[in-house]
């Protein structure tokens, strides 16, 4: 595992570090996210740019709680500040926030724990821990920032088999044929064991295609139409992916959305039409905290 783009993680961590001037015992962490002032990300204070490198460097930096090959920014283009791409931007004034998926108020502690869970298939965090802290006070520094626009969804049924046809045109050259990814590209596996689970939100037919539309090809941004996106995402969400233990219990109010990847024991309960079953793989990691 000594290819460039590990090393160049590490010397960003290391580089973060070296830059925050005080050693962590002596650095204070603030008790609840909304006590912290916004700042620039020319000031950042020590703690948000070690934040940052742990965002852009996840699995290189806290190896045990990663359970694939993903980082924070794969999907949260640009350090979390590309409006198309779930940006970070004024977040933090949106949490507390209640969500239906888990049916209650979340903490921003617990969404990201949400991501690290599903979206890097991965071992939840300690809510109070340094590293946690530091990731919530990078998001923290674009309190101030305006949310852009969003984007409008790509609600279509996508075609698995011309989905086919698009991905080995315009996306197996970076990501690879068999949806591995290709370290020397920077570019993540998206689908199979490297990728991320099937209780991520980029596991949902809406989510991925809209996502598409708007960000890949990376080099080529914005040039899919609706219906090759929507394609497209059907076709990577027909391949198997880890699997996420209790997802079942997700929107326990029976309100799934259209595109939900698997059945709830709500909607069950409910008669909601379940979506088709999706292939998935054992899970590598366990989400639950163990700290
Ligand atoms: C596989 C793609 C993917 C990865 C990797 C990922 N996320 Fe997310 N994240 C999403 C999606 C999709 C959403 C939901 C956006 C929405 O609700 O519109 C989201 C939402 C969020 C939100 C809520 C933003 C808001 O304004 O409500 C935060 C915070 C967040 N992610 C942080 C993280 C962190 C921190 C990591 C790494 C530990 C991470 N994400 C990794 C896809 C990802
Ligand atoms: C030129 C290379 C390139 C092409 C072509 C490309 N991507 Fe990507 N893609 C990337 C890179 C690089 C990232 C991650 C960016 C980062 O980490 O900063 C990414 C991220 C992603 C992500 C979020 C992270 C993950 O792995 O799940 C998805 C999903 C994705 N691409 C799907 C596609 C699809 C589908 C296509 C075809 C429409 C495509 N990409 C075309 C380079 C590419």
């Amino acid at each position: 595992m000594d290819s460039p783009s590990r090393s160049r993680a590490s010397w960003l961590l290391s580089l973060a570090m070296a830059i925050s001037c005080a050693p962590a015992s002596e650095r204070p962490v603030p008790d609840t996210a909304g006590g912290r002032t916004a700042r620039t990300p020319a000031t950042l204070p020590g703690d948000a740019v070690r934040g940052l490198a742990l965002l852009t460097a996840f699995r290189d930096s806290l190896p045990e709680h990663s359970g694939n090959t993903l980082r924070c920014t794969s999907c949260h283009l640009d350090n979390g500040t590309r409006g198309t791409a779930m940006p970070w931007l004024g977040s933090a004034a949106r949490y507390p926030r209640y969500r239906s998926r888990p049916g209650y108020e979340e903490t921003m502690e617990r969404r990201i724990n949400e991501c690290i869970a599903r979206s890097l298939a991965g071992r939840m965090l300690a809510e109070r821990g340094r590293d946690m802290q530091d990731m919530v006070a990078y998001i923290e520094s674009l309190r101030q920032r305006p949310r852009p626009t969003p984007v409008d969804s790509v609600k279509l049924v996508g075609k698995v088999v011309q989905g086919a046809g698009g991905y080995a045109q315009q996306c197996a050259r970076c990501h690879g044929s068999n949806g591995e990814g290709n370290p020397a590209l920077s570019a993540p596996a998206v689908w199979g064991p490297d990728s991320y689970s099937i209780g991520a939100g980029m596991a949902r037919q809406f989510t991925l295609a809209t996502f598409l539309r708007h960000n890949m090809p990376f080099d080529h941004a914005d040039t899919l139409s609706d219906r090759e996106a929507a394609d497209i995402a059907a076709y990577v969400l027909s391949k198997p992916r880890q699997d996420h233990p209790g997802k079942e219990r997700d929107w326990p109010n029976g309100d799934p959305p259209a595109d939900v990847a698997y059945a709830t024991t709500a909607a069950r309960a409910s008669g909601t039409s379940l979506p088709p079953k999706r292939p998935v793989l054992r899970r590598r990691v366990s989400p639950d905290s163990i700290r």
